[in-house]
């Protein structure tokens, strides 16, 4: 069996070991995928460890994935942007590094979904972790225009002007301004802020969204509810981040087995344990 984990802290909630397990069945995949817990500050000898081990890669998550960045030798353009790395694996070369939580949200989005990003009109809020790795896969579908609002108003400027060459490349028009700095409507809103986990306001004037505003929260579960509500109180169809969840495990098992698993299943499987256990 190859052996794969999740590396962070804490793990013991963490939902990949279900879903890299069931894409192994699903695939006929040899893998066992477990939870590796590290000690805050203890990155670099633990993985170091669990690689000579004889783990064969593994995904990052909270609050280690800009140590990964660091450590991983061999970086996709895509974790170069977001400057964090959620998925790894070794080769001959040395340690291979890749942020798949972008691809997972635009999958989400235009197969899940079926809608389309390019030529749209997009408001991603929140420039934190979360945001940083959403941006340049939003970007590269190339959208007429990409707004970037945060709380911080400097940190969406310092994101957005590290993706500036990106967008031009793609087409993309990007700005990046305060919350309530926002202005017009939007085909596509993305919240990528903690502000739910604190049960604040909506991160967004309510004239952003409407009928025909498809609004994609990162969160899921119970904390995510007061916003999709508010979400849909003004119009709009409403994701949570259970889809994007399980299309960024499926590109990392890809980017891991060369196998690209069906991930329509194990999201309805996790759908209905979130439900069972009355979260949404
Ligand atoms: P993550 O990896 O989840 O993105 P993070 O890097 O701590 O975590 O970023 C959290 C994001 O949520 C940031 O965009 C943050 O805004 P700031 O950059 O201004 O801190 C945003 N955020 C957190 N609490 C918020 C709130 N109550 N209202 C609006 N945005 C909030």
């Amino acid at each position: 069996m190859d052996r794969y984990a999740i590396v962070g802290h804490p793990v013991a909630h963490s939902k990949s070991p279900d879903i890299q397990n069931r894409f192994a069945e699903l695939t006929g995949q040899a893998l066992a995928y477990e939870r590796l817990e590290l000690p805050l500050g203890g990155f670099l000898p633990g993985i170091e460890a669990a690689r000579a081990g004889g783990l064969r890669g593994g995904n990052v998550t909270v609050p280690f994935k800009l140590d990964a960045y660091r450590w991983v030798q061999h970086h996709s353009e895509r974790a170069r942007l977001a400057q964090a790395v959620n998925t790894f694996w070794f080769e001959a070369d040395g340690v291979h590094g890749d942020n798949t939580d972008g691809v997972g949200l635009v999958r989400d989005i235009t197969r899940n979904a079926g809608v389309a990003l390019k030529g749209a009109r997009v408001l991603l809020v929140g420039a934190g972790g979360a945001g940083a790795g959403a941006l340049g896969p939003l970007l590269a579908q190339g959208p007429r225009e990409l707004v970037l609002s945060n709380r911080t108003v400097e940190r969406a400027q310092e994101l957005a002007g590290r993706h500036a060459d990106w967008a031009r490349r793609h087409g993309a028009q990007l700005t990046a301004c305060g919350l309530m700095d926002v202005a017009g409507r939007f085909d596509v809103v993305v919240n990528a802020t903690a502000a739910s986990l604190q049960g604040a306001e909506p991160p967004l004037p309510a004239s952003a969204i409407g009928a025909g505003t498809l609004v994609v929260d990162m969160m899921y579960g119970p904390k995510a509810e007061p916003f999709a509500q508010w979400a849909r109180s003004h119009g709009a169809t409403v994701r949570d981040g259970l889809g994007m969840l399980v299309e960024q495990a499926a590109e990392a098992f890809f980017l891991w087995r060369a196998v690209r698993p069906q991930t329509a299943p194990v999201q309805e499987r996790l759908r209905r344990q979130l439900q069972a256990s009355g979260g949404g």
